[in-house]
């Protein structure tokens, strides 16, 4: 039997670094539930948030500066287990009665620091010496009384202090980081052996949760989901599917510019693993029409995007219309009408537009922002409090199949931008079974999860000299751009081994008909985009 979830949420102070969202997920990652709050925050609505503990980010700030982020000392008296890590170790220290000080020594990246597991809570069960992630100027140099210094670097004479009667812990390198080989289980022995929290943030509980939450937000009414094939909406439909049943329909726009085999993977594999009701939309004629004779890249994205909007807006109106009152028969027909619109924002834009419960920004097209004024829905955003990989594990639990639980990144508009000049059927077809081929082999070669996305490209308007047989070939080429990334802002070209690239060139060369070269993109982003238009 498992423990019942515990929706206390561990806070996670920002303050103003990029690892906040990092340290929230790593707390996600030791099952425990997290949440992020700007350093603006009051000691008092923090703390009316009854959270079960509150780490307190680093900053880019010096606690010495004069705009420098501070610290309400009711954060750190009021009972509540507190872990400061690197700036919120400093301010954290220096509200306690400590002292910090410029060391001169700054540090920097790889560090070794000394720990004394035996009288430690942090750092128990683990060696005395540790490679650690550092990046601090100033250090703390006076623990503050009632503490015990538990670490040292070169660098700073009290690398983490603990307290177990207060239950207040800190150090000053970045546990979060990979590069800190012991931070996981740092932070995890502060949840569990420091504020004693127990480990019920699980997809199991996860998913009941989130299905108790959605049935008494939507109660009888009915839902709308605009399926993409991608993760975010498909595992969004199935958690809505298990909370309400069929009181929703899905909705799926073919527009023709998806890869080999991932309509099917919507409107079957999706379907029978989950049971939803689907309705599909066969745009693919329209939407090559309304292309027809377009190379410009800005004019086909937004052609794509218009007309994608006018397919699904008359699709929902169709569904709504269905539900309206009237039975086929001229009956009157006792049903409720569609009321809400799933959307599949995830936590990452909640806490980058400001967290808070209001919506978060609707994104990109294909969520499907401002409807006209007779389809006014209110938007139920299902994982709005989970990371990426949380709505993976959350659609494995939900049995939504691998296939699209584990699909990369792929763009709205689809393969359309991916063919450099017009859209046509033909080409769609070429670059089709090109992307295939790369795909099934960057698959079979276990590179699936190291590489974050691999767009093939066709360059439709650029033809090459070849020789194939006997004969002179006047072929397009195509462009393979496997790209490393944790997030698309920034990445850097993956080096795939020159074997399995050699494959995928002989095999596209050999089975796709027009395409004479295969080449690769060796740019990273800056200055190149991962997308070629
Ligand atoms: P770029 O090409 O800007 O791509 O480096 C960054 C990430 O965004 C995806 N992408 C899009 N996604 N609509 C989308 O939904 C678009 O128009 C679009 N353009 C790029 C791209 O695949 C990458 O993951």
């Amino acid at each position: 039997m498992t423990q019942p979830l515990d929706t206390r949420p561990v806070l996670v102070v920002d303050f103003g670094a990029q690892y906040a969202q990092l340290i929230a997920r790593r707390v996600r990652e030791a099952n425990v539930y997290s949440e992020v709050v700007p350093h603006t925050t009051p000691a008092s609505e923090m703390l009316a948030k009854d959270p079960a503990a509150i780490i307190l980010s680093g900053g880019p700030s010096s606690v010495y500066a004069e705009d420098a982020p501070g610290l309400e000392e009711a954060v750190v008296t009021s009972g509540v287990p507190v872990l400061g890590i690197c700036y919120g170790f400093q301010a954290m220290s220096q509200v306690l009665g400590g002292q910090v000080a410029r060391t001169g020594q700054r540090e920097y990246g790889e560090t070794r620091a000394s720990v004394t597991p035996l009288a430690s809570t942090l750092f128990a069960d683990q060696p005395e010496e540790q490679v650690v992630w550092m990046s601090h100027g100033d250090a703390v140099h006076a623990a503050p009384a009632g503490t015990t210094v538990t670490a040292r670097t070169p660098g700073a004479p009290v690398a983490a202090f603990e307290d177990d009667e207060r239950r207040l812990y800190g150090v000053q390198w970045h546990p979060e980081v990979l590069h800190t080989t012991h931070g996981q289980q740092v932070l995890a022995n502060f949840l569990r052996r420091g504020a004693g929290i127990d480990p019920t943030w699980t997809s199991g509980n996860v998913v009941e949760q989130l299905v108790e939450e959605i049935r008494a937000q939507v109660g009888e009414d009915r839902v709308l989901c605009g399926l993409s094939g991608g993760v975010d909406s498909s595992v969004a439909a199935a958690l809505v599917q298990r909370a309400v049943g069929d009181q929703l329909t899905c909705v799926f726009v073919d527009h023709g510019l998806l890869r080999e085999g991932e309509a099917e993977q919507v409107e079957q594999d999706f379907v029978d693993a989950t049971g939803v009701d689907l309705v599909v939309v066969d745009a693919r004629e329209r939407f090559l029409s309304a292309l027809a004779g377009v190379s410009d890249p800005e004019e086909k994205r937004k052609i794509i995007g218009r007309e994608f909007i006018r397919v699904f807006e008359q699709a929902a109106r169709d569904v709504v219309r269905a539900h309206e009152g009237e039975g086929q028969d001229g009956d009157r027909h006792h049903d409720h009408p569609v009321k809400w619109l799933v959307q599949g924002t995830l936590y990452p834009d909640v806490v980058e537009s400001g967290g808070g419960s209001g919506a978060a920004n609707i994104k990109s097209h294909h969520n499907v922002g401002g409807l006209p004024e007779d389809l006014q829905f209110k938007l139920i955003e299902p994982l709005r409090m989970l990371f990426k990989d949380e709505v993976r594990q959350v659609g494995l639990e939900l049995g939504v199949p691998e296939g699209i639980v584990w699909r990369q990144p792929f763009p709205g508009p689809g393969l359309g931008i991916r063919i450099v000049g017009e859209v046509t059927a033909e080409r769609l077809a070429v670059l089709r079974r090109a992307d295939a081929i790369a795909r099934e082999e960057l698959t079979r070669a276990g590179l699936d999860r190291e590489i974050w996305q691999c767009p093939v490209v066709l360059l439709a308007d650029v033809r090459s000299v070849g020789v194939q047989g006997d004969g002179r070939t006047y072929g397009h080429p195509v462009v393979l751009r496997p790209v490393s990334s944790e997030d698309a802002m920034t990445a850097d070209w993956t080096r795939v081994p020159y074997e399995i690239l050699a494959r995928i060139s002989s095999r596209i060369t050999n089975e796709v008909e027009d395409v004479n070269r295969v080449v690769l993109d060796v740019t990273s982003k800056p200055p190149g985009t991962i997308e070629w238009e």
